[in-house]
């Protein structure tokens, strides 16, 4: 067996699937979903092939044409951050390029949030969605589940005739189930039957284009939806006021995309959907192709959101178009969306928002190298992932230090020689799924001369933060960030100062806040700023944290709160770390453990594992 992937059972002396295509009977009440599939190989194969599984029932292995039985083995205990390797056996004759699969998810699979009526906005409807970054698309179907496969897919989703379903593909069609279409006969445990039944309708989906397995995704539940572009709807549960919202919030979206156009080349993947999530969705943004998955908390009303939207948008070139080989090189997915994503929103809110996000993304970095001053391998921009989760490693590295790495380069040549390089980047690797040195070679091939000026290997492999990194410079960050220092000596903003200041203004300022203070000055913050108040959930947290870390309990009420409201990791993950982390902490560290037992069943299960791990770690 010779490794593709960290992460993933793929033999590299395997083809890779080009195609799947699914045929999945969803069974709410069980939280369930029995599938079969086709998969087709690059070239016909003989002997074993490796797939990767997760939390899935394997119940037939078939050849497509006879459909007699194909032999199996799965591994007897699962990996603890692969899962279970699916080896299955191809005839000897080299005649097979493709098989069929049957198999069930389980309610634990990890990709999947099922999520009961009243979990939802309605109230009245379930609701299921996936987030298969980084590898857990696995635990919805076998697959080689890492980027270096693109595949295409077509998928046949039966689901209750009341919902609807979305998915990172063209919508076909929504239309009666028809007897035996796509590989229904075949489902497992009687569901074929019921593929029929009247109570039930499908959702046909076609991807064309070849995508790494992460970026596989649907939603199904009652969806509604509203225009807010040529390209582009706003979908989310059929709330009036949920779609409204989010239908004013992103009404900017056509704007950036043209911006996005101009700087990165054609936008390839025809539609740009945005799908408004239920508040437990553990990210900000997902950038599934064509159907974008968002977090409701980036609708604050005053189009901040758009940061988001600008960032997932930017994948659609960075990640998308060209993608990381496999984690290891996660920073060429992030940094250079990073990079994009400030490009855009330059394009579009002018430099100061965009220096302002530098600054709180500087920050972050500098943070982060605190948090893994004993695991220096994750400073790097190029990590060794062998046995590690990255869920539990996710962090604002690749995003920032990439940025940075990017940036540089950027400041060495010059913006008009950069952007031109950028353009004959994605033009060059578009469709396909590369490695840091790729990246590396590209670069000194086309900017001769660059290793002598930058030390590319302190950049790529080096610890911490370079010396030529850079911390952006603009009066509005200087301003800010020198009243934060004012507050170390006892002085609190006055209103005039504060009176233009909207959330990123206020974030940057609290990050940039000694992380203890007397729990008097919290109070008297709040008392002057209501922050704790605050609609946005970057200053909530960010104040929450402080108030955490200086023991002022008066706001412990408004963190219970907030933990059981979202479930978004950039949220948890602070404060849960705030409230556990230490000594002489117990009343903190008891809150923390009834909070995340009452809380935990609304959290997606990445987000149940990334909390568990931080109370391994600290409790
Ligand atoms: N692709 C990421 C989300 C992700 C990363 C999911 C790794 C699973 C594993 C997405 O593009 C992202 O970076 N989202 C950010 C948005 C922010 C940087 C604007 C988030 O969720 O906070
Ligand atoms: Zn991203």
């Amino acid at each position: 067996m010779v490794p593709l992937d960290p992460h993933s059972f793929t033999d590299s002396t395997h083809p890779l699937t080009t195609h799947i295509s699914l045929s999945l009977y969803f069974d709410f009440p069980s939280s369930t979903i029995h599938g079969a599939a086709l998969f087709t190989l690059s070239s016909p194969h003989s002997g074993p092939l490796s797939l990767d599984t997760r939390s899935l029932s394997i119940h037939q292995i078939l050849s497509p044409s006879t459909l007699s039985p194909l032999p199996f083995s799965l591994s007897p205990s699962p990996d603890p951050i692969k899962g279970i390797h699916l080896s299955l056996s191809l005839p000897n004759d080299n005649t097979l390029s493709s098989f069929l699969i049957t198999f069930s998810t389980s309610p634990s699979s990890s990709a999947l949030q099922w999520l009961s009526p009243p979990q939802t906005f309605n109230k009245k409807h379930p609701f299921v969605y996936t987030q298969c970054q980084s590898i857990h698309a696995r635990s919805i179907f076998p697959c080689q589940d890492t980027p270096a496969a693109r595949i295409r897919y077509s998928a046949l989703l039966n689901v209750p005739r009341e919902l609807s379903a979305i998915m990172s593909a063209r919508h076909v069609d929504r239309r009666l189930p028809v007897s035996g279409e796509g590989y229904s006969n075949l489902l497992p445990n009687g569901f074929n039957s019921l593929w029929c039944s009247e109570t039930r309708v499908v959702e046909d989906f076609d991807m064309n284009q070849p995508i790494p397995p992460y970026l596989f995704a649907f939603a199904v539940g009652e969806l509604g939806f509203r225009e807010v572009g040529p390209r582009t709807r706003v979908y989310s549960e059929a709330v009036e006021g949920v779609l409204e919202a989010a239908a004013k919030e992103f009404a900017g979206t056509e704007e950036m995309i043209r911006q996005g156009e101009k700087l990165f080349g054609d936008y390839e993947w025809e539609r740009f959907d945005l799908l408004v999530l239920p508040p437990s969705f553990p990210f900000g943004g997902m950038e599934n192709p064509r159907m974008v998955f968002l977090t409701p908390t980036v609708i604050k009303g005053d189009a901040s959101g758009a940061q988001v939207v600008a960032h997932e948008l930017a994948h659609s070139w960075t990640g998308n178009l060209i993608t990381n080989k496999n984690n290891e090189h996660f920073w060429l997915n992030e940094g250079f969306t990073t990079y994009a994503e400030r490009r855009i929103v330059e394009a579009v809110q002018g430099e100061d928002r965009a220096v302002l996000n530098i600054g709180i993304g500087w920050r972050g970095l500098n943070e982060e190298m605190e948090r893994f001053k004993d695991n220096l391998e994750f400073t790097k921009l190029k990590t060794n992932q062998e046995g590690v989760d990255p869920d539990d490693v996710y962090s604002e590295v690749p995003y920032e230090k990439g940025f940075q790495f990017l940036w540089r380069i950027e400041r060495q040549i010059g913006r008009p020689a950069f952007d031109e390089f950028i353009k004959k980047y994605i033009v060059t690797f578009k469709f396909k799924s590369i490695d840091t040195e790729t990246f590396l070679d590209f670069l000194k091939a086309n900017i001769p001369g660059i290793e002598k000026e930058i030390d590319l290997v302190l950049w790529t492999e080096g610890t911490g933060i370079p010396p030529d990194a850079y911390e952006p410079i603009s009066n509005l960050y200087t301003k800010i960030v020198s009243l934060a220092n004012e507050f170390k000596l006892g002085r609190m903003p006055r209103e005039d100062e504060v009176a233009d200041w909207h959330g990123q203004e206020w974030e940057l300022y609290l990050e940039n806040l000694p992380k203890v203070v007397e729990a008097s000055q919290v109070l008297a913050l709040d008392a002057r700023y209501r922050l704790s108040e605050s609609k946005d959930y970057e200053v909530k947290v960010a104040f929450l944290q402080l108030a955490i870390l200086s023991k002022c309990k008066n706001f412990y009420g408004e963190v219970e709160n907030t933990l059981k409201e979202v479930g978004r990791m950039k949220y948890l993950r602070p404060l849960y770390t705030a409230l556990v982390q230490g000594t002489e902490n117990e009343e903190e560290k008891i809150l923390a453990k009834r909070v995340f037992a009452e809380a935990r069943e609304c959290y997606h299960p990445i987000a149940q594992g990334v909390v568990e791990s931080i109370f391994a770690k600290h409790l």
